[in-house]
């Protein structure tokens, strides 16, 4: 019980379960960066308030620096009696530099500690994550690039609706991944602006330590008003909990497509060797695993989100032990996706598309029917009779196992006599569909290239 930082008041140490279920080691030690960072102005404020004399405070300093190293290069020990991160470098900051390393601990509580080392790792994990976002939206940019005047089906309900470009489909994901970094961006902004230092274990300090100094000093923007709602607040937590399930969301939706373009009756495109599998006993098979492990992985960010919003829900204030279940589901959220984002970003990368393979399908399907219905409306056709009329020729054509596409001029006039017969042939070319979609967030390729500027712009 020597290294535990708590063992005054007991007569005997903690029983070998209840120790194993409290510890946090394993994965808090991740955050000592910010631990350190955070000792470090703890000290400078000590030494500011005379609280620790100058030879303490640069023992304490060169103690800091030298566990630093040790985490930096892998040889920090842990010892048995090492509960939580703040437990185990004052043990090691103590063995460093003695006595003066037991004064480090005044005027802050794990609990302030703890929100801080969180708030200030999500603060730089956050721009990491964004870097992984924006390679996803330059590889679905870069595909989009080359495909900005290639024809595709677009579909409501899988089933064909109508045509599109290739471009605008792909870029519909980069601008759901634009607003995911946005979340996080808006995420790290509310962190940051929230210090817990000074709060101290949830009723603030009687030691005059200045908060915002701390604030300053570690990079926050603002102070937590409130002591006992900044120990007790995960909100943060929660924010990027959800940002991080609605970019597994994104990945997902984007990886069933992928799925489902790769498959031989789509036929739309082929996923790279680099991020294919085989079959251990079907030698012929190509499949699209990255796609499905992604869409698989999605289950625990949307999993962690809802761990951590279960665990505070029933929470008196301030602080509970509890409070340490919120570390792992974020630390889950990041290495998963730091896992997914670069396999995804590189997927998309090595996708080739069959030209010919969309540039057929988008024909198909009666997808010009609601162009039809619309060049009966600009002749003056109330959309409801054109909608029924329309529909009607749908199922003659069918009848006649054909496509409105492959009625000729005469035989469209014929049934449609309201039609401009000179513009009946650019009426039934796919192509000419998706250029009369000319708004500025259509598919048409002259919409599309301003669309993909405009992401390119915020992708910087
Ligand atoms: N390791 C704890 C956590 O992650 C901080 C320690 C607070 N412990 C306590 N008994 N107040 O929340």
């Amino acid at each position: 019980g020597e290294g535990r930082l708590w063992g005054g008041r007991f007569a005997s140490g903690p029983d070998r379960a209840a120790w194993d279920l409290g510890r946090s080691i394993h994965f808090d030690a991740r955050l000592w960066p910010y631990d350190l960072s955070g000792s470090r102005a703890h000290a400078d404020e000590l030494q500011r308030l005379d609280l620790v004399t100058d030879d303490d405070h640069d023992a304490i300093v060169t103690a800091l620096a030298t566990i630093e190293e040790e985490f930096t290069d892998g040889t920090f020990a842990f010892l048995d009696d090492d509960e939580d991160l703040h437990g185990a470098v004052e043990r090691r900051l103590i063995e460093l530099c003695g006595a003066a390393g037991g004064r480090l601990r005044a005027g802050r509580s794990r609990n302030d500690q703890i929100v801080g080392d969180l708030r200030l790792y999500l603060a730089d994990t956050i721009p990491v994550l964004t870097e992984q976002l924006r390679n996803i939206q330059t590889a679905l940019a870069d595909q989009a690039e080359g495909a900005v005047d290639w024809i595709a089906p677009g579909f409501t309900h899988l089933q064909r609706a109508q045509p599109v470009t290739l471009a605008h489909h792909l870029l519909a994901h980069a601008w759901a991944l634009d607003r995911d970094v946005a979340r996080l961006a808006d995420c790290r902004a509310r962190l940051l602006d929230f210090s817990p230092l000074g709060s101290g274990a949830m009723a603030g300090l009687t030691l005059p330590l200045d908060p915002q100094r701390y604030a300053d000093a570690l990079g926050y923007t603002g102070v937590g008003p409130n002591s006992m709602d900044t120990v007790a607040d995960r909100d943060f937590a929660v924010e990027f909990l959800s940002a991080t399930a609605m970019i597994g969301v994104h990945l997902s939706r984007l990886c069933e497509e992928v799925v489902l373009w790769a498959s031989t009756e789509f036929g739309w495109c082929r996923v790279g060797d680099a991020f294919s599998t085989g079959s251990s006993i079907m030698p012929q098979k190509r499949n699209p695993d990255v796609a499905e492990l992604v869409r698989g992985k999605t289950g625990r960010l949307i999993g962690s989100l809802v761990t951590l919003l279960v665990t505070l829900k029933g929470l008196p204030l301030t602080y509970n032990r509890d409070l340490q279940e919120d570390k792992e589901p974020v630390f889950d959220a990041v290495d998963t996706l730091m896992l997914a984002l670069p396999a995804v970003a590189g997927m998309m990368a090595s996708l080739v598309f069959d030209r010919q393979r969309l540039a057929g399908t988008a024909a198909g399907g009666f997808s010009l029917a609601t162009d039809v219905a619309e060049a009966l409306v600009v002749a003056g056709v109330p959309f409801r009779s054109a909608h029924e009329r329309v529909g009607e020729l749908v199922a003659t054509c069918e009848g006649r196992g054909i496509d409105i596409t492959d009625l000729t001029p005469d035989e469209l006039v014929g049934t449609m006599p309201e039609l401009d017969a000179d513009q009946v042939s650019s009426l039934l070319d796919p192509m000419g569909a998706v250029h009369r979609r000319n708004a500025v967030q259509g598919p048409a390729p002259e919409a599309v290239r301003g669309q993909l500027a405009t992401l390119r712009d915020r992708i910087g």
